[in-house]
């Protein structure tokens, strides 16, 4: 496994590729869990190559955000890569990413953008449409791979690759949780054991909300009233039903709905989702 820490190195190594292998790319912020592996465990098994990126974006981290304290695990990350058959990780430097101040960016679509985690996290879609473009062109994969887990971030990544006309293709994969339910996420590492107790009640309200689809409620704010009432130690940002375009919508409509959730737990923000 190769371990390419600048620009110039991931293009020669890109280069160095034969023509007919397929490569994919799974772009992350390291302190890899086992929902990162399973997005490198699918792109390993579907293709030639895969290449991980490992960079702590700061232009999608606002301004009182986690982008100093966010964890960085490089050599335990690298470990983990290698025993999963990655080819080669690029892990640049800010600098090796980001050489002028003062760049052309990106805007998500209005409708999609500014809701949800663009609405709390201002310009956050910007710093992750502009990283993610950059590594799609360094590393041109034909097959990218994103975790349904950041359900926004999937959708907006997929109008990225639609309306610019990029030849390569999304794959969305399913999100992993720990055995408690709670979504693997490397911000939960700041969850003491308390908070921990309190954050599994954004899986169990999804859950729940599952069951009364299941048995047969379909009213969307009829739903959410209900999940409401589990969500008791967490601080609500949103609960919200919506279509695959991000358009909150009054009843649930089979393989077109999604269940948005975002709480604080002290100070951690964490994000979860069920697609229907
Ligand atoms: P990061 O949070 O490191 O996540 C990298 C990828 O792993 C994303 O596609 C995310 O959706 C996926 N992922 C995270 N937790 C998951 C889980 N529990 N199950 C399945 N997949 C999971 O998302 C980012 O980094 C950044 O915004 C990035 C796209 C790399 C741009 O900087």
């Amino acid at each position: 496994m190769q371990i390419l820490k600048n620009v110039e190195e991931l293009i020669s190594y890109r280069r160095s590729l034969p023509s007919n292998s397929n490569v994919g790319l799974v772009p992350t912020m390291g302190a890899l869990h086992k929902g990162h592996q399973s997005l490198i465990q699918q792109s390993v098994a579907n293709n030639s190559h895969t290449i991980l990126s490992i960079f702590v974006n700061p232009t999608q981290f606002g301004p009182t955000e986690d982008f100093d304290k966010y964890p960085r695990t490089l050599q335990k990350d690298c470990e983990i890569a290698k025993s999963c058959g990655v080819s080669a990780v690029f892990a640049p430097e800010v600098a090796e990413m980001y050489p002028n101040n003062d760049e052309i960016t990106l805007h998500p679509p209005k409708n999609m953008g500014y809701i949800f985690e663009g609405f709390i996290r201002d310009g956050h879609f910007d710093g992750v449409l502009q990283i993610v473009l950059k590594l799609f062109h360094l590393t041109q994969p034909h097959f990218a791979y994103f975790g349904q887990k950041d359900a926004q971030q999937l959708l907006i990544i997929k109008r990225l690759v639609k309306d610019t006309f990029l030849p390569l293709k999304i794959i969305p994969c399913p999100t992993i949780r720990d055995v408690d339910g709670l979504a693997l996420s490397s911000r939960n590492i700041y969850l003491s054991a308390t908070q921990r107790q309190h954050a599994l009640e954004i899986p169990q309200s999804l859950q729940y909300i599952k069951e009364l689809i299941n048995n047969g409620t379909e009213d969307a704010k009829t739903l959410i009233k209900s999940a409401k009432q589990i969500l008791k130690n967490v601080t609500l940002d949103y609960l919200a039903i919506t279509d695959y375009n991000l358009q909150e919508i009054s009843a649930i409509q089979p393989n077109n709905s999604l269940v948005l959730i975002a709480a604080k737990v002290g100070n951690t923000r964490l994000i979860d989702n069920l697609w229907l």
